[in-house]
């Protein structure tokens, strides 16, 4: 698990919120009582499912001290955020909807869990998530070599790579435990602006399991390593610097009875 930074996160926050927008899009709910958001991250995300649906209490988990710290604002009478790790979570009663945006990825063996996540579910509840599927795009593949280089390659040999399944497997995986399910992937094209603004993503997300664990001494060159690899992979433009990035989108309803 990486440490986070609230403010390197929210560098690019339009484009990291649009794939929450569209995933939420897609729940069904109409006056759901209890919603969580797991893997919340620093709030704002989540303090908006409470203005989508003014009848619930929405919770969320996250297992960030730095991400909780930074969600405490947005708590309130129907918003409250819980420190703890997804993984061993249960919740107290029944949930209506359980989303998780761009947080299962970083949970080795994920799909193990999605049994417990719909049985966390109230009857005709509803389960959406967003994973990225771009681990074999141009940018991780620069942090992959980069972190391979004979100066940082002891450190960085052990880092745990996030990992997803297809969107058909979620598919078939979740319709056998009795939802009904509506999958897909989109690629976004995000355009950048300012100098270097992969490398600036990738620091506040991808990179920072391999910063993690890097001595501060090697952290300036291995981040001159990846910048060099990165600004070949994605050229600066005059309209900005583009970003292809896919991500896999989950929504399921648990059938009733
Ligand atoms: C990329 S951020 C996404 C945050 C937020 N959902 C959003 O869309 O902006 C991933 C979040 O997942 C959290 N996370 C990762 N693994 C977790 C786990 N096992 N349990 C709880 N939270 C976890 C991280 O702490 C981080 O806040």
């Amino acid at each position: 698990m990486p440490t986070w930074d609230a403010q390197a996160y929210a560098a690019f926050t339009d484009e990291r919120a649009r794939p929450f927008v569209d995933l939420t899009a897609r729940i069904g709910a109409a006056s759901p009582r209890t919603v969580v958001d797991l893997g919340c991250g620093s709030g704002a995300l989540t303090a908006g499912l409470a203005e989508r649906w003014p009848t619930a209490h929405v919770t969320g988990v996250d297992s960030s001290p730095a991400m909780i710290e930074a969600a405490e604002p947005y708590a309130g009478p129907r918003v409250s955020f819980v420190q703890a790790d997804l993984v061993g979570w249960r919740p107290a009663e029944p949930v209506d909807v359980l989303v998780s945006n761009a947080a299962l990825q970083w949970v080795p063996d994920h799909r193990a869990l999605l049994p417990a996540l719909v049985d966390a579910l109230a009857p005709d509840g509803w389960l959406a998530f967003q994973v990225p599927g771009n681990f074999d795009a141009p940018s991780h593949q620069a942090l992959r070599a980069a972190a391979a280089g004979p100066a940082y390659v002891a450190h960085t040999s052990e880092v745990v790579r996030p990992a997803v399944a297809e969107p058909a497997d979620y598919l078939a995986e979740l319709t056998r435990l009795g939802c009904r399910v509506d999958a897909w992937e989109t690629t976004y094209l995000h355009v950048l602006q300012g100098p270097d603004p992969v490398l600036h993503w990738l620091e506040g997300t991808g990179a920072r399991p391999y910063l993690d664990v890097l001595p501060e001494t090697l952290r300036p060159s291995f981040t001159e390593a990846l910048r060099q690899r990165l600004a070949q992979a994605y050229p600066a433009q005059p309209w900005g610097t583009v970003l292809p990035f896919r991500r896999l989108f989950v929504v399921a309803q648990r059938q009733a009875g």
